[in-house]
């Protein structure tokens, strides 16, 4: 399959949903622009005092959780692949007086623009799933990382990527091990399933051996491996929430996972 027509389709469908998410109640600016944190427990936990750290954010969306780190202190470069996103991370940045570094480049290619290695790299929420071979992204994560630097990410369970969410009541339709991209095309998004836009995407679907492996073979030693069943998004209908964390009534299935690995010296 052609991989830069299919990131040209998810850039120019990331371009589009950028302006909806930054409407979005889901995104709500306006708690953003008072609290300076989009940042979820996991996260905040695993990384914690990042004052004065040089931390690299992957597929950093507009950046508002590029700018909470920024604003506790960790010097930020965030990348994305939409130049929409970075053109409004860079605008939020100004606006908010939170300085942070924003690039516009496939995830992929990040080390073709930056030179310099990082304390920290983080990825979070709906990012991996872009990718079509995690390989060539962890070698980039190895490469960018300082020794002794630390790689952190929070994501979704490769479990919660089987279901298809085009249906009505989500479906399992995909297979754990799938290797092939999967195309789909639908109204709304996420952030606003109501939004009059049309997205059509590639994904690509990861499973869990894949994705340490890779790190493991990209040179990181990975220190802490946690699956979750309590998400900070409503990833399927009809879940139970209690104090901003969503889990399933019958909790079956983890819904996130989190790794922290280290670049051996
Ligand atoms: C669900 S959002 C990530 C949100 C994330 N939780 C955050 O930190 O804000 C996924 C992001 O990945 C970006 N993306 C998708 N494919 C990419 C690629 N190949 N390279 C860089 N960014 C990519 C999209 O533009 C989008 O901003």
């Amino acid at each position: 399959m052609d991989m830069d027509k299919a990131f040209q389709v998810n850039k120019d469908s990331w371009n589009r949903k950028t302006q909806v998410h930054y409407e979005s109640d889901f995104y709500d600016k306006f708690a953003f622009a008072k609290a300076k944190n989009s940042l979820n427990s996991y996260e905040q936990e695993a990384l914690g005092d990042v004052t004065g750290k040089s931390l690299l954010h992957l597929q950093c969306h507009f950046g508002q959780d590029s700018l909470s780190w920024a604003n506790k202190g960790a010097v930020v470069t965030g990348v994305d692949i939409s130049d929409t996103s970075i053109e409004l991370a860079r605008k939020l940045s100004a606006d908010l007086e939170i300085p942070a570094q924003f690039i516009c480049c496939n995830v992929l290619d990040t080390a073709q623009f930056l030179k310099r290695p990082f304390d920290i790299i983080y990825t979070s929420y709906g990012s991996i799933g872009w990718l079509p071979d995690l390989m060539p992204w962890a070698q980039m994560i190895s490469k960018l990382l300082k020794p002794g630097g630390t790689f952190y990410m929070v994501e979704f369970h490769p479990i919660a990527w089987m279901f298809d969410y085009n249906k009505e009541t989500p479906a399992m339709s995909y297979a754990y091990h799938k290797k092939e991209a999967i195309y789909e095309e639908y109204e709304g998004t996420y952030a606003d399933p109501t939004a009059s836009i049309q997205v059509a995407e590639y994904g690509w679907n990861h499973s869990l051996s894949e994705i340490i492996q890779s790190l493991i073979d990209a040179g990181l030693s990975i220190h802490k491996f946690a699956e979750h069943d309590a998400s900070p998004y409503q990833i399927f209908p009809g879940m139970t929430e209690e104090d901003g964390m969503y889990v399933l009534k019958n909790q079956l299935y983890p819904l996130l996972f989190e790794i922290e690995a280290k670049k051996v010296i």
